[in-house]
């Protein structure tokens, strides 16, 4: 039986909440899609685990209360885990975007929000889990990159998979040329697959997530970008 991931949400303009590390902009990305309407959402916070995360800046720009849980002050990681979800717990999200956030989360948050939490991530999962993506995939001659949107499960980079969009590797990139490409399809394939997600249009069956009325962004991703 397909199982409808959000089954309990009265409302239709759903609450988002972000969690990140750094510079931000996938975070800017969401906000600008919002600001524009092209996202029918509401983004509740921004959350960073580092005080000097340049997202936080670009969310107050946008209005949207911002928080720091620094990850560095905690003794372990459970202790971090705890107060993030409390934080998160705070503002009732059906969802929350993992945008550029570099924790491993632990087994307990990660199920208390089942199927409510995504993460961005700079491959074509499941090549290339964990970091440095790029160089990794010019160091094996790969001809095509990309990225991938998927739900967050215990084990990292792994979980039901929402979307991915594919960028050429072009001879004489460097790792930067290739994370400027592949970022900018980052930016379009995170808003899709959020803006799916509030549309109520993901399904999650035996682990994969399946897209209704799937036609035009099916099609969408069927022409790399970059
Ligand atoms: C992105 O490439 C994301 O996929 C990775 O870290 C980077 C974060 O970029 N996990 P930004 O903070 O969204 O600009």
């Amino acid at each position: 039986m397909a199982r409808l991931i959000q089954p309990n949400i009265k409302d239709s303009m759903k609450t988002i909440s972000v969690v990140i590390s750094g510079r931000g902009s996938n975070l800017e990305a969401l906000l600008n899609a919002v600001q524009a309407g092209h996202l029918k959402a509401r983004v509740a916070r921004v959350i960073a685990n580092r005080a000097d995360a340049g997202g936080l800046a670009i969310a107050a720009q946008h209005g949207v209360p911002t928080t720091v849980i620094e990850s560095k002050k905690y003794q372990d990681r459970a202790a971090f885990d705890a107060a993030l979800a409390m934080a998160l717990d705070a503002d009732q999200p059906d969802l929350i975007v993992l945008a550029g956030f570099m924790r491993i989360l632990g087994e307990s948050i990660v199920k208390q929000f089942n199927h409510r939490m995504i993460n961005i991530h700079p491959a074509l999962l499941p090549s290339y889990p964990g970091v440095d993506t790029h160089q990794r995939a010019l160091a094996d001659g790969v001809k095509w990159h990309g990225c991938t949107v998927h739900f967050v499960t215990p084990k990292v980079d792994v979980g039901p998979i929402i979307g991915q969009s594919v960028v050429p590797v072009r001879e004489g990139d460097t790792e930067a040329i290739l994370a400027a490409r592949v970022l900018k399809a980052e930016h379009r394939l995170l808003v899709d697959c959020v803006r799916w997600f509030c549309e109520e249009r993901l399904v999650i069956k035996d682990d994969k997530v399946l897209l209704r009325n799937a036609e035009t962004s099916f099609d969408a991703y069927q022409n790399p970008v970059g």
